[in-house]
């Protein structure tokens, strides 16, 4: 992988703030000119209504929409395309099939203590109105997924597990595979958040025979505002849309509505076309590069760092230390000192943008008694010598402030 020529393709290098070291990607990643170049062709070129009128310039939207809904069903493995519905982020995904599943009476939902608040608010909201029961499966302290703890969790009743894939904070990634096949043996459907681990890996929705999956394009190259739920055809057919509206009916009258079969069913109201046909520019160029290049760039990046840090007596991972089972995410704390302070002085001093904060898992940091972590999280075009930056300025910084 080219990371010097690749750089090329984001206008951030060439702009004012070209000497920025953005590691808060798993946040939102910088785009390249070719997806920014797809949104403005639709701008510039066709930017008319997808999916209604008839003329040539709505034409060419439903096109280049459909177009795109079939690459990023080929880019996660899956061969039908009306399986794939744009949302505006994983969260909204998430919503769509916790409110809409028709769960059976008395249904038990498993999660984790491990969630992103977009994969557990929804549950809390459903158990307290008397929906479903919510129940999560706990974490050991190693940080890693217990397959006996799911085992031992994963009851009769449970109608759904739906868990997050790669944790954002920790870098962990369940066992996927093993965790639905478990799951379908107790006749349990799952639904992966798979916000931290589409943008970064191959993933395979067929092979793993996920039910349902969610993910945001803003965290791989794409346009803010889109989202993807993946769902088996048969799972479709289980969730009421969460809108009801334009678009998504074949027929209605003053009484009663026909839905359109999904994906339609699912997209009520006007798109963003831009953003869907910027997706699939974002697709091409993630596929053009290979998701394996780039989940092995971004270990070999996390690598350098957390062997950077091991003399760093101030500075505390967060998750395990191994960092072959942290993907490209790096949390940690520097002892002393606020995860906001640590983002703002490496900003300042040397450009390095990090997330800091809770990273909306408050459980997480609440139940072990911290207020948060700073989390430097990498991508494509991520180099060797930023992590070498990153290291010296996290070494002055804990030197300089650390108690
Ligand atoms: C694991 C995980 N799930 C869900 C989300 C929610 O994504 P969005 O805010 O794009 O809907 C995020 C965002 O950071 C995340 O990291």
């Amino acid at each position: 992988m080219d990371v010097e020529r690749l750089r090329q393709d984001f206008p951030i290098y060439s702009s004012p703030e070209k000497d920025i070291i953005y590691l808060d990607n798993a946040c939102q990643s910088m785009r390249p000119r070719q997806v920014i170049e797809a949104l403005n062709e639709y701008y510039l070129e066709y930017p008319a209504c997808g999916g209604r009128s008839v003329h040539r310039l709505a034409t060419k939207v439903s096109v280049k929409v459909e177009e795109a809904r079939e690459k990023v069903a080929r880019f996660i493995g899956c061969s039908d395309p009306s399986c794939i519905v744009f949302t505006k982020n994983c969260t909204e995904g998430l919503n769509i099939v916790a409110k809409g599943y028709r769960f059976p009476k008395g249904a038990a939902v498993l999660t984790t203590d491990m969630e992103h608040n977009s994969n557990h608010v929804p549950w809390l909201q459903l158990h307290a109105e008397g929906k479903i029961k919510h129940r999560m499966v706990r974490t050991p302290p190693s940080g890693l997924f217990s397959l006996e703890a799911y085992k031992a969790a994963l009851t009769a009743d449970v109608a759904m597990v739906s868990m997050v894939h790669t944790n954002n904070v920790t870098g962990t990634t369940l066992p996927a595979k093993a965790v639905i096949e478990l799951a379908h043996d107790k006749k349990a459907v799952v639904m992966l958040d798979g916000a931290q681990s589409v943008p970064h890996r191959p993933i395979d929705v067929e092979d793993l025979d996920v039910d349902m999956l969610t993910f945001s394009v803003h965290k791989m190259l794409g346009p803010s505002g889109v989202g993807v739920l993946y769902a088996k055809k048969e799972m479709m057919d289980r969730i009421e849309p969460l809108l009801g509206g334009g678009g998504s009916v074949g027929y209605t009258d003053y009484e009663r509505v026909e839905f359109l079969p999904p994906p339609e069913k699912f997209e009520a109201g006007l798109m963003n076309y831009s953003g869907v046909i910027g997706t699939g520019a974002a697709v091409d160029y993630l596929s053009a590069i290979g998701m394996q290049n780039v989940a092995d760039h971004e270990k070999r990046l996390n690598r350098i760092v957390t062997r950077g840090v091991e003399d760093i007596d101030a500075l505390n991972i967060v998750g395990p230390k191994d960092p072959s089972v942290r993907d490209g995410l790096f949390s940690f704390n520097i002892r002393g000192m606020t995860s906001h302070d640590v983002a703002m002085i490496i900003d300042e001093i040397a450009k390095v943008q990090i997330r800091s904060g809770m990273h909306c898992m408050h459980p997480f940091f609440r139940s072990r008694g911290i207020d948060g972590c700073a989390r430097a999280s990498f991508y494509v075009y991520n180099t060797e010598g930023e992590c070498r930056k990153f290291l010296d300025a996290l070494r002055h910084i804990a030197d300089t402030f650390s108690s």
